[in-house]
C-alpha cells in the first residue's frame, strides 16, 4: 500500500478514551446503509470488522462483529450480537469462514490497513464491502478547503487511497455514495448543509479528525481566529479582514458566514428551544 503511513506523533482517536457517547451523534443513515446492504449481495453470514456500536450492520443476516474497543462494544444495542474483542489485522476466523465481510468507516483507524484488508479477504468467501472516504475528494468539502487546511492536510494523510484499498483486496469496484444533506451519521461531511453544527462541541467530539490537530488549531478553526490558511489571508481575530481577495475588499467568507451560523445555532439546538418562554397572553 503506497498511502502515507499514519503519523506516529498524532495517532488516531483512542476510542477507549473518546468513544463514549459515540452513538449520540453517530448512527446508521438508512440511505447509505441501503448501498452497503446491496453490496453484500445474498450473503447469509457477514463479518463486521471495526463494528463499533453496530451502525450499518444488517439485522436480517447472521453477523459476527469484531471490535477492539471495550467502550465501543459496550454501546452496542441489545438487539445486536455482542462484538468479539479483536483487530482487523489478526482476525480470529478460519479461511473462507463467512460469506461476506464489511468494514464501515474504520480502515483509517487500523494500524496496518493492508494487513487488515488481506485478513478480510482471507476470511470472506465473496464480497468485502468497505465504506470509507476518498482522500482525493476531501478538498471538495467547503469546510476543509476554505477554512480548515490543517484538517484537510491531516485527513489526506490519514485515509488510505481508494486505489490502495482496491489493490489491497486484490481487485474491487469503487462506488461513490452520496451523503444526504440531513445525514443521520454525524461524520464531518454530514453537516455540509448545516454549517452551524460545527460550532457544537458534541458534534466535533463524535468526529475523530479534530483531536489529531495540533494545539489550538481546532479552536482557531471554530472561533475564526487568525488563520494560517493561504486561502484566508489577513483574517483577523475580530472576524474582519485586513486583506480581502483583491487587497481591499472585506472577507466574504468565514467572518460573515460564521456570524450567520452563530445566529442559526440556537434555533436548531433542542435545549434552547425547550427553555424558551411563551409570551404572556
Ligand atoms: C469511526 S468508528 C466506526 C464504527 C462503526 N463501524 C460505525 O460505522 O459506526 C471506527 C472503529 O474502528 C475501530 N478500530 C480501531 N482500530 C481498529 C483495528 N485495528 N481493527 C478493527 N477495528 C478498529 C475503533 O475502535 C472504532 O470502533
Amino acid at each position: 500500500m503506497t498511502s502515507p503511513a499514519p503519523d506516529p506523533w498524532r495517532p488516531g482517536l483512542d476510542y477507549e478514551a473518546h468513544g463514549d457517547g459515540y452513538t449520540g451523534r453517530r448512527q446508521t443513515d438508512a440511505r447509505i446503509a441501503a448501498h452497503v446492504h446491496r453490496a453484500l449481495g445474498d450473503a447469509r453470514t457477514v463479518l463486521n470488522v471495526g463494528a463499533g456500536a453496530g451502525s450499518y450492520e444488517p439485522t436480517d443476516r447472521h453477523v459476527i462483529a469484531i471490535e477492539p474497543s471495550a467502550t465501543m462494544r459496550a454501546q452496542r444495542p441489545p438487539g445486536l450480537v455482542p462484538a468479539i474483542a479483536a483487530r482487523a489485522e489478526a482476525l480470529p476466523l478460519d479461511d473462507d469462514a463467512v460469506d461476506a465481510a464489511m468494514a464501515m468507516l474504520t480502515v483509517h483507524h487500523w494500524d496496518d490497513p493492508l494487513a487488515g484488508l488481506r485478513e478480510l479477504r482471507r476470511v470472506a468467501r465473496s464480497p468485502v464491502v468497505i465504506l470509507t472516504f476518498d482522500a482525493q475528494a476531501l478538498g471538495r468539502f467547503w469546510l476543509m478547503d476554505d477554512y480548515a487546511p490543517e484538517l484537510l492536510e491531516d485527513e489526506r494523510r490519514r485515509f488510505p487511497a481508494i486505489a490502495d484499498i482496491v489493490a489491497g483486496l486484490g481487485g474491487a469496484r469503487a462506488e461513490a455514495i452520496p451523503v444526504p444533506r440531513d445525514c443521520r451519521d454525524g461524520i464531518g461531511e454530514a453537516y455540509y448543509a448545516r454549517p452551524e453544527a460545527f460550532l457544537d462541541p458534541a458534534v466535533r467530539g463524535a468526529q475523530s479528525a479534530w483531536p489529531r490537530l495540533g494545539p489550538g488549531v481546532e479552536e482557531r478553526i471554530v472561533t475564526g481566529s487568525p488563520a494560517t490558511s493561504p486561502r484566508a489571508p489577513g483574517m483577523s481575530a475580530t472576524g474582519t479582514c485586513a486583506t480581502g481577495p483583491n487587497g481591499t475588499a472585506p472577507c466574504a467568507s468565514w467572518c460573515r458566514r460564521q456570524a450567520d451560523w452563530r445566529r442559526a445555532a440556537p434555533a436548531r439546538s433542542g435545549p434552547t428551544r425547550r427553555v424558551r418562554r411563551r409570551r404572556p397572553r
